[in-house]
């Protein structure tokens, strides 16, 4: 028997559902039952009827299901952490609320969101304050609700998001740490220095050499994206909406995507490029493989699990607000 096989055969014997991003390895995505973007797992498998949820992604995924679905027991075969995610914890938040009072911004005046993109505790912190959690798909519905609360918005941790999404709803964004203080007093939204060092990769100049080398071609991008190259493209959206759009072009129109290797390598037989010289591959989604699935099902089966996601009361509790909060909205 090959491991798939042994894979599926496990599958058919434990009440387990098998979730697995975008951005997995293909031999991965291949074998799950559920496969989305991180709002639709957020969902999904939250609602699964499993009492086993194995989920083959990142860190802050697996915890999501974790604090809106309490009762299930959440499994990840590598618990990898988004390397923008580990940027913000809730020292670091407490710093850059040190910094705002000092600049006479009170806790009283911002509307804290996270991406979802950050730890349980960073959510919490967030929920305590009264805040949400977006993600790349709802971001602009949960900006645009946050402004009618009448404070400055508090974007953490991707600061591009929020200086993509400040641009396009015709608002200021300023970065704590690295624009002036006196900006970041005036500014709409107030974004946390974060960054994926993956969306880093892709450059303005990497756009105008596809648009030198194929003058017909669009340029589709990921929210991640630096500013400069998001103004650039043709198409910014989150990887959900990247899929659609995609999806609804000829067949023979060229389009270069700029977001994650493996995502982009399943959109489309041809005329699709990706707009970087080197491979942008999450090296944290890379992590998990077929033999980490398998062991992670057989340790469900010999009831010796590990890296199951464990989070503490007071922090799901918080957590689940802000995240609930979300999905109201
Ligand atoms: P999505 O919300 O589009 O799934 O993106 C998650 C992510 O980590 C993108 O880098
Ligand atoms: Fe995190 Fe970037 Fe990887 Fe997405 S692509 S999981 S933001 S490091």
């Amino acid at each position: 028997m090959n491991i798939v096989d042994k894979i599926n055969k496990l599958k058919s014997e434990l009440d387990v559902t098998v979730v697995a991003h975008y951005y997995q390895k293909n031999e991965v995505f291949n074998i799950a039952d559920i496969t989305g973007d991180s709002l639709e797992l957020a969902k999904k498998s939250s609602e699964v009827g499993t009492q086993f949820v194995l989920f083959c992604g990142v860190g802050f995924m697996g915890q999501s299901v974790k604090v809106l679905a309490p009762h299930k027991r959440v499994i990840m075969p590598k618990i990898a952490c988004c390397a923008m995610a580990r940027m913000i914890d809730v020292g670091y938040f407490d710093e850059n609320l040190e910094i705002l009072h000092k600049a006479g911004i009170k806790d009283d005046d911002i509307y804290p969101i996270t991406y979802i993109n950050s730890s349980a505790e960073v959510k919490a912190k967030v929920g305590q304050m009264g805040g949400i959690v977006c993600t790349s798909s709802n971001a602009f519905a949960i900006i645009k609700d946050g402004l009618t609360k009448g404070k400055k918005i508090f974007f953490v941790p991707d600061r591009c998001l929020g200086q993509n999404f400040a641009h396009d709803m015709g608002l200021k964004s300023a970065v704590v740490g690295i624009d002036d203080i006196d900006d970041v007093k005036s500014a709409d939204i107030i974004c946390y220095n974060g960054f994926c060092s993956v969306h880093q990769l892709f450059t303005t100049a990497d756009i105008e050499f596809y648009r030198a080398k194929y003058p017909e071609i669009l340029v589709a991008v990921h929210p991640e994206c630096d500013p400069s190259v998001a103004r650039k493209a043709d198409f910014c959206g989150s990887t959900s909406q990247l899929i659609k759009y995609i999806a609804e072009l000829n067949i023979d129109q060229k389009v270069v995507v700029g977001t994650e290797y493996n995502m982009v390598s399943r959109l489309r037989e041809k005329n699709t490029y990706t707009l970087s010289a080197t491979k942008p591959q999450c090296p944290t989604m890379n992590e998990t493989t077929l033999t980490d699935v398998y062991d992670s099902l057989l340790s469900i089966k010999q009831d010796n699990i590990t890296n199951e996601i464990i989070i503490d009361d007071s922090t799901a509790r918080y957590a689940k607000i802000a995240l609930e909060k979300m999905l109201s909205v």
